[in-house]
């Protein structure tokens, strides 16, 4: 990562309640927890933001810089955009401990030329919406793909979508969306099914086994 340009920003202040173990920035997996994983991943960054849960002691020894978030992950994400000091960002969900030096440069490598890039993946199952407690109707997973971090974009249009999407009290799981919403096109590059993120409690034995076999 000829990282001079970019800022990485790691939305860590969510409380992880699905999994109910706290926030997931404090999370061991490895022997490491998920924001030292995160901090791994972007070491060659010119500069990293962290937002942590309100009142979280900022980690020592860790070379980032801490705010707190706000109450949903699109507030933390505004926060750490404002300060933010590079034209480039790229954000990424602490909650993915495995992200490839690859994967971050092809995000990258798109983001440069387009000025928005996010990776994902195909559907591997067969999708259904249910009607009532039965099967219903089967959506064509073809049609369909699933989004992943780190996500990247010219600092200035994801500034724009966030003050956008406030004046419209638009709420978003990914800042992607805040940027479609804004008219602007997104570019997809090839996710990779590693950067998966830990959201129920069987992802961790997930990651427990693959960090014994990922090396950093
Ligand atoms: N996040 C954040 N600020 C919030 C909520 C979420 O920075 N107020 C971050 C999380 O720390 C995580 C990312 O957004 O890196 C994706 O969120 P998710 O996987 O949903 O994590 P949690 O919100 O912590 O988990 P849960 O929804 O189960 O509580
Ligand atoms: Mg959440």
């Amino acid at each position: 990562m000829r990282g001079v340009e970019v800022s990485v920003l790691i939305p860590a202040a969510g409380n992880g309640e699905r999994l109910g173990l706290g926030p997931k920035a404090f999370l061991r997996v490895g022997g490491r927890t998920l924001l030292e994983w995160a901090l791994e991943a972007f070491r060659e960054a010119a500069e990293v933001l962290v937002a942590l849960p309100p009142g979280a002691e900022p980690p020592e020894a860790l070379r980032a810089t801490f705010l707190e978030g706000g109450r949903t992950r699109q507030e933390s994400v505004a926060r750490l955009l404002e300060a933010a000091s590079l034209p480039l960002v790229l954000v990424h969900d602490v909650a993915r401990p495995f992200v490839s030096r690859a994967l971050v440069e092809r995000v990258l490598e798109a983001t440069r030329a387009t000025g928005a890039a996010v990776p994902v993946l195909p559907v591997p199952d067969t999708l259904v919406r249910p009607e009532g407690e039965g099967y219903g109707e089967v959506v064509p997973r073809e049609a369909l793909r699933l989004v992943q971090t780190p996500q990247g974009f010219f600092t200035a249009l994801l500034r724009e979508a966030h003050a956008y999407a406030r004046r419209r009290g638009l709420a978003a799981t990914d800042d992607a969306q805040l940027v479609r919403a804004l008219g602007y096109p997104v570019a997809l590059v090839a996710g990779e099914r590693t950067a998966f993120k830990i959201t129920y409690p069987e992802d961790l034995t997930l990651a427990e086994a693959l960090a014994r076999a990922w090396n950093v």
